[in-house]
């Protein structure tokens, strides 16, 4: 199914893009130029922030709750949902990271799956 994705930090450029497939990979073979490391979902370099819309992220391991909760999405590994809105790069990492010894997490903010000393 194709679905439609506007990316509103880019002149509200629209793209169509096959959600059996990550979102990175659809854009970029559309010309977005978009940065990326690891491909698997565990490194942050690739995160966008969704602000309308839905997607399949399941398999991103890199966001916490609290980062999630904002909105951000792991191009890598997210699938649209739905026709999506973005915004993408650098000017979109505003929330994305807060320094932890100014404003920590809180218990609820971390990855619901994180080890625990008796997992370790
Ligand atoms: S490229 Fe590493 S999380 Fe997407």
């Amino acid at each position: 199914m194709k679905y439609q994705v506007t990316i509103s930090n880019r002149d509200n450029t629209t793209y169509r893009v096959d959600n059996r497939r990550p979102l990175l990979d659809n854009l970029r073979e559309q010309g977005v130029d978009l940065p990326y490391g690891c491909k698997y979902g565990g490194c942050i370099t690739c995160a966008a922030k969704l602000t309308a819309g839905n997607v399949d992220q399941r398999r991103q391991v890199a966001l916490n709750n609290r980062q999630i909760n904002d909105g951000y999405v792991i191009l890598c590994v997210a699938r649209a949902k739905s026709d999506i809105t973005l915004e993408v790069g650098v000017e979109s990492h505003g929330s994305l990271f807060r320094n932890p010894f100014i404003d920590p997490l809180q218990p609820h903010e971390l990855k619901a799956d994180i080890a625990t000393v008796k997992d370790i």
